[in-house]
């Protein structure tokens, strides 16, 4: 299967699980799971949400996270403050990247949005350099504008 089959598969399933529920965490959850099981190379996926000026770690699938990140630090700290998807093929070449689970090797963060306004971020980390790509990008965000639309944020 190719990645782009896998993602649609994802999409799919993602969007079933998202008809039916409007919580945030409950939303959050399978979302997580879904991604971490459903992929291979992935060690971590999960979200954080914006409370104040700090991330702050909500519901993911992998080894425990770092629990608060301020804005600007890190790669979701990043995110959080551009409102832009990073795309991080070598972590320990990312200025500030914080490892929470020393496996982890690249990464993508996905900002969430309520009203335009960043909401928190989803992220993934992959134990193997160079792991996400424009496919990743594209068919995660398009996951997050489906959260976005169906979760009573
Ligand atoms: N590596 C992230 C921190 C979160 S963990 O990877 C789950 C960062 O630099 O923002």
């Amino acid at each position: 299967m190719t990645k782009m089959q896998l993602y649609e598969n994802l999409v799919t399933q993602i969007i079933s699980l998202l008809e039916m529920e409007t919580d945030p965490v409950a939303n959050m959850a399978n979302v997580s799971a879904v991604l971490f099981n459903g992929q291979p190379d992935i060690n971590w996926a999960g979200f954080y949400i914006l409370r104040g000026n700090e991330l702050v770690l909500g519901p993911f699938q992998g080894k425990p996270a770092c629990v608060r990140i301020k804005m600007g630090r890190g790669v979701c700290g990043t995110c959080a403050q551009t409102g832009q998807t990073q795309v991080v093929k070598d972590v320990h070449a990312f200025p500030g990247h914080i490892a929470c689970d020393s496996a982890s090797k690249s990464e993508i963060v996905i900002p969430i949005f309520k009203e335009k306004k960043l909401w928190g971020v989803l992220d993934i980390d992959a134990p193997v350099l160079a792991r996400f790509d424009e496919t990743d990008k594209l068919y995660l965000e398009t996951i997050a504008r489906e959260f976005e639309k169906k979760t009573n944020l």
